[in-house]
């Protein structure tokens, strides 16, 4: 990255409209998806490369998603498992760190040594953190975090924010100065609520498969253009 631009130092992106995108070519759903994971991949390789952003979170499965037709939940899972056996090899090469948010413990044994292993592999490399939200949603993760603080025998009268932060899922990163959603819907669907109290929202009509360098760009030149206040006048 050689350029002196302000880049927002975590993008997370609501990934939508895969399924309208297959529609609209008279595809199944699932062949939307299927597009929809190769444009993570351009897009996590272009923020790694062009610009300074640090965090890349992507919603990629809801803890709601699970109640989506059999066979569009078996797509979407597959190309999750295609998606870390490549990632193994490219990890290294495309110097990425990678990790999974979520209720992990509903994945079978294979996939969850597999996310362990890639992380485990992400403490060689330096580049963007993408984080790989999977069952993930925003309440849940919240009660979890009570709960793991409730465990540890924290004093639950005087919880503090500090403290639930550090037992969210992404505890120890930066919290996401930009939230971007494709697909022309505008809200938040349980992503991020508590991480994302601040960030700046940015919403286009553009289908997730659709989504490109160009509007990459355009969405960080809107982020340059906001006056972040964080509550202040
Ligand atoms: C939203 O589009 C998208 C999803 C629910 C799944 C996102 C999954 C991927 C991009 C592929 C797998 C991800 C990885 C990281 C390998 P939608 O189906 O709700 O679209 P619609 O609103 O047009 O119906």
């Amino acid at each position: 990255m050689e350029n002196n631009l302000i880049y927002p130092r975590h993008v997370a992106i609501i990934m939508d409209g895969n399924g309208r995108w297959a529609q609209k070519r008279l595809l199944p759903r699932k062949a939307g998806h299927a597009v929809g994971a190769e444009t993570f991949r351009s897009t996590a390789d272009y923020l790694n490369k062009n610009t300074g952003v640090e965090y890349l979170t992507v919603y990629a499965f809801s803890t709601e998603n699970w109640s989506r037709p059999r066979d569009e939940v078996d797509e979407i899972m597959r190309l999750l498992r295609k998606y870390m056996d490549e990632a193994c090899s490219s990890l290294l090469e495309k110097n990425v760190r990678l990790h999974f948010l979520g209720d992990l413990t509903i994945f079978p044994e294979d996939i969850r040594s597999e996310m362990d292993r890639l992380h485990a592999l992400s403490e060689k490399t330096t580049g963007l953190h993408v984080n790989v939200a999977v069952n993930y949603g925003s309440r849940d993760e919240i009660v979890h975090a009570v709960r793991a603080l409730a465990a540890s025998g924290a004093d639950m009268e005087h919880v503090t924010e500090e403290d639930i932060t550090a037992h969210l899922y992404t505890a120890g990163q930066p919290d996401p100065d930009l939230i971007i959603r494709t697909g022309a819907e505008k809200r938040l669907s349980n992503f991020l609520l508590w991480q994302g109290s601040y960030a700046e929202l940015y919403f286009t009509d553009v289908l997730w498969p659709d989504f490109s360098a160009k509007e990459i760009e355009a969405a960080m030149t809107w982020f340059r253009g906001r006056k972040r206040r964080f509550g202040n006048v």
